[in-house]
């Protein structure tokens, strides 16, 4: 099996993509890939796997003996995204995925050179392209792309990278879903009074200045990562977990989301953090958000009448990523006030989750919080990217977003990147939060859960 990376001197190459490799060497889940790498450095291949390496022996838990094996097997060649550039690809036999690890802006073109090279005919082995995210910056780019993609390529041959569908957090949100009976009469508008999807960083920019500030957090997160969380916990119950069923039932709520109204006005909020605009390579007058706050309504039988609220932004109060199912209250006159009973799955840092119920105190007759808490006792055992090239080399495409489902994502948040075209974020403090007019989109007597506080 070839692994053609193109984009290898890239930062995504040896800061992700190289480690889940030698990683899954290591452990025997992949035998015998020839990584053929392409890049625009102007290095020899011993240079290139020279810088590769050094930079591998700086990361955590890389197992250099495996790297060491795998090095043998991998080649450098500097070329640029045409089929004269990639001239040595021609003729290429056997099985072979293609791995686009590059700007967005090169995708059409590279996908277009393999192929007029005959490298996505598939009479001496199978031809996948991966495609890195993002996908599109909007709606009518997300077409474009598509169609330029298919002008080559056949829709099942196509892997659009989205890593949060290779965590296993996510997986466990279905596993839970799906494996208890007794979960699938609750999950629903009489038991569940809203959902709550966060993904909170406390990092920065992280040296991505020049991306990240044409992109900004709704784009980055939301569009994508967040829409699929979302999808994921609102969709009707697939008879199969198999790609078709997966993406059928995820295009079908996608496009059951009510439109955001022109101006998103109670629909959307977004920050900025204080100091972004002094960062390394952000414009004084950046109007770029970090953080992206939504909320979406569902016109289903299940969720119609349960906001989804969505957020994430960078330099927040904590590290802390969950899809948050809030239960609905007893009757008042019941059980006398009680606080709101949560499903919690925890994403990040920790896994698990955590259901809380109440139940009676031991000293007196006032109801207190029980919560069932289940936390792994080790890690898992692959990282997202693991996982999903895993699915990619054995042909697996239902941890992959679909071309109906990406763009059915970016129907939803294009209302809201236009309204965004006036105005400014609000600033909030690092550390914080995040901007106070995130509180506006909720519904009366919803609330976010604090991020600083106790979750
Ligand atoms: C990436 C975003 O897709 O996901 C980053 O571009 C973000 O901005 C990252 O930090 C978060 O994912 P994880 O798995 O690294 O926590």
């Amino acid at each position: 099996m070839k692994l053609v990376i193109l984009g290898f001197t890239g930062d995504l190459t040896r800061r992700l993509l190289v480690p889940a490799i030698v990683h899954l060497s290591a452990h025997g889940e992949i035998r015998e890939v020839e990584v053929l790498g392409f890049g625009a450095e102007p290095w020899s291949e011993e240079e290139a796997l020279d810088r590769l390496e050094a930079f591998l022996k700086t990361l955590p838990d890389v197992d250099l003996a495996a790297w060491a094996v795998l090095r043998r097997r991998t080649h450098y060649q500097q070329a640029d995204l045409t089929p004269k550039g990639l001239e040595a690809l021609r003729g290429l036999e056997g099985d072979a995925v293609f791995y686009l690890a590059l700007p967005p802006t090169l995708f059409a073109q590279a996908a277009q050179a393999l192929s007029e090279l005959g490298l996505a005919d598939e009479r001496t082995g199978f031809r996948r392209l991966v495609v890195e995210k993002p996908f599109g910056t909007d709606l009518a780019s997300a077409r474009a792309l598509n169609q330029a993609l298919h002008r080559h390529w056949r829709e099942d041959q196509i892997y659009r990278m989205d890593h949060f569908l290779g965590k296993w957090a996510t997986e466990n949100l279905l596993a839970t879903r799906f494996g208890n009976r007794f979960l699938e009469p609750i999950w629903r508008n009489c038991h569940i009074e809203w959902v709550e999807i966060t993904y909170a960083e406390t990092l920065g920019l992280e040296g991505r200045a020049r991306y990240y500030d044409h992109a900004g957090a709704l784009r980055d997160m939301l569009q994508n990562h967040l829409m699929q969380l979302f999808a994921l916990t609102a969709m009707e119950p697939p008879a199969q977990l198999s790609a078709d069923s997966l993406r059928a039932r995820k295009v079908e709520i996608l496009r059951a989301v009510r439109p955001i109204p022109e101006g998103a006005q109670g629909f959307a909020a977004r920050g900025q953090y204080q100091g972004y605009r002094q960062e390394e390579g952000i414009p004084p007058d950046s109007r770029a958000e970090t953080y992206a706050a939504l909320k979406l309504h569902v016109d289903d039988w299940r969720f119609q009448g349960v906001p989804f609220y969505l957020r994430s932004g960078k330099r927040l109060a904590r590290d802390v990523g969950y899809v948050a199912l809030a239960l609905r209250e007893v009757p008042p006159g019941c059980m006398g006030a009680v606080q709101r009973g949560y499903l919690i799955f925890w994403l990040s840092p920790q896994v698990g989750l955590d259901l809380t119920l109440y139940g009676r105190s031991l000293e007196s007759e006032t109801l207190v919080p029980h919560t069932l808490r289940y936390r792994p006792e080790k890690a898992p055992v692959h990282s997202a990217y693991e996982e999903l090239l895993l699915d990619i080399l054995h042909g697996d495409l239902s941890h992959f977003p679909s071309e109906e489902e990406v763009e059915a994502a970016w129907a939803i948040v294009d209302p809201v990147l236009k309204a965004w075209q006036e105005g400014e974020p609000e600033v909030y403090a690092p550390g914080s939060e995040g901007p106070a007019s995130a509180q506006t989109i909720l519904e009366p007597g919803h609330s976010w859960l604090p991020l600083g506080g106790d979750i």
